[in-house]
């Protein structure tokens, strides 16, 4: 079975071709640079920049998989969530792509396909494959747990109340005056840091949900700024408060991802999403998933971010296990919460 697979949900077009759960294929443009100067990702912008992509980036993905068009078995696109300018140039194109070949069209919830990320080996290009566990997704937009119990069958289990831990990582960067996305300069500047120079709160670590809170952190971290003028002006405080911050949202994020498993009995972590990339994050979820004897899943650094290799791969898997198609005039779904 061939697939093409699009995802528009936020500011990376990207295009994959799979086939019988092998990646053939997996373009991503990033507008990173475009949203740059805004400070954050501005949705009109980026919707045009969609348009003006995702046909080179789909042909591209086609041409590198060599596979034309007729030989398509299916097309699939992220539906939601996402900003709904963005996510309708991708899923009203594949609508069209599907239309015009006369083939099935699978709309695709994106957090659903990050599930599927730590399963592509990145390497061998292929979809490895699947064993019970609790996934983190943690990107600028989302935190969210999450029980999968077995293909296509998973239960949320808690997620942000407030800022999503991208988000916290970019806002407190803001307040040092890092660029946007301050993430991987927080991670950068952190290695030179010392993690326990500051106590920043841990929020809701104790609490006996799976929830996550991060916009308090945000504020403790804009007062103490405030309440330590020249702090911004001794470049080893500042690699010292990145190392701290870092290691508080860490530290919340791994201890609640290590209970939850635990609690569900499932001994697997992954996780995906742009702010897996952090070496912490990595470092800190292998370390206590050594100590507990668990398997650990991080999606491959090329595949934490936005892509449509997962979204392609979730899609293989929703046809070969017959679940029911979306519809050709099915509307893009910006607010599509995983349940
Ligand atoms: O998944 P993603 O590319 O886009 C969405 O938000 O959907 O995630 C981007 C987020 C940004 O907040 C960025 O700062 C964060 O991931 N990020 C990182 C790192 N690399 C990216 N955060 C911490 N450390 C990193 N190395
Ligand atoms: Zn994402």
């Amino acid at each position: 079975m061939t697939l093409l697979a699009l995802e528009t949900s936020c500011d990376e077009t990207s295009a994959a071709v799979v086939r019988d759960g092998i990646i053939l294929a997996n373009v991503v443009s990033s507008q990173i640079k475009l949203h740059e100067e805004y400070g954050g990702v501005v949705p009109e912008l980026a919707a045009r920049e969609h348009l003006k992509n995702l046909l080179p980036v789909a042909r591209a993905a086609l041409r590198a998989a060599g596979v034309a068009a007729p030989d398509l078995d299916a097309v699939a696109a992220t539906q939601g969530p996402g900003l709904a300018i963005a996510l309708l140039v991708g899923c009203k194109a594949a609508q069209s792509v599907a239309f015009a070949l006369n083939k099935p069209f699978i709309g695709i919830n994106h957090h659903e396909a990050h599930l599927y990320s730590p399963w592509i080996d990145a390497g061998r290009a292929e979809f490895a494959g699947f064993q019970p566990n609790v996934s983190l997704i943690v990107s600028g937009g989302h935190t969210l747990l999450v029980l999968v119990e077995s293909e296509l069958k998973h239960r949320v289990l808690g997620g942000t109340i407030d800022d999503a831990a991208g988000e916290c990582f970019d806002k407190t960067g803001k307040l040092m005056g890092l660029p946007y996305p301050a993430g991987p300069v927080i991670d950068r500047l952190a290695a030179q840091g010392q993690p326990d120079a500051y106590d920043f709160p841990r929020p809701l670590l104790h609490d006996a949900n799976d929830d996550f809170s991060f916009s308090g952190l945000k504020t403790s971290v804009r007062y103490f700024i405030r309440d330590h003028p020249g702090l911004l002006d001794d470049p080893q405080k500042i690699r010292d408060v990145c190392a701290s911050v870092q290691a508080a949202i860490v530290d919340v994020l791994v201890k609640k991802t290590m209970r939850a498993a635990k609690r569900e009995g499932v001994c697997c972590v992954t996780a995906s999403g742009g702010v897996t990339c952090n070496s912490r994050l990595r470092q800190e979820l292998e370390r206590a998933c050594q100590r507990h004897g668990f398997t650990l899943r991080l999606a491959d650094k090329s595949l934490c971010t936005d892509n449509a290799a997962m979204i392609g791969v979730l899609a293989e898997r929703k046809l070969l296990a017959q679940a029911p198609m979306s519809s050709l005039d099915d509307e893009v779904n910006p607010g599509w919460s995983l349940s």
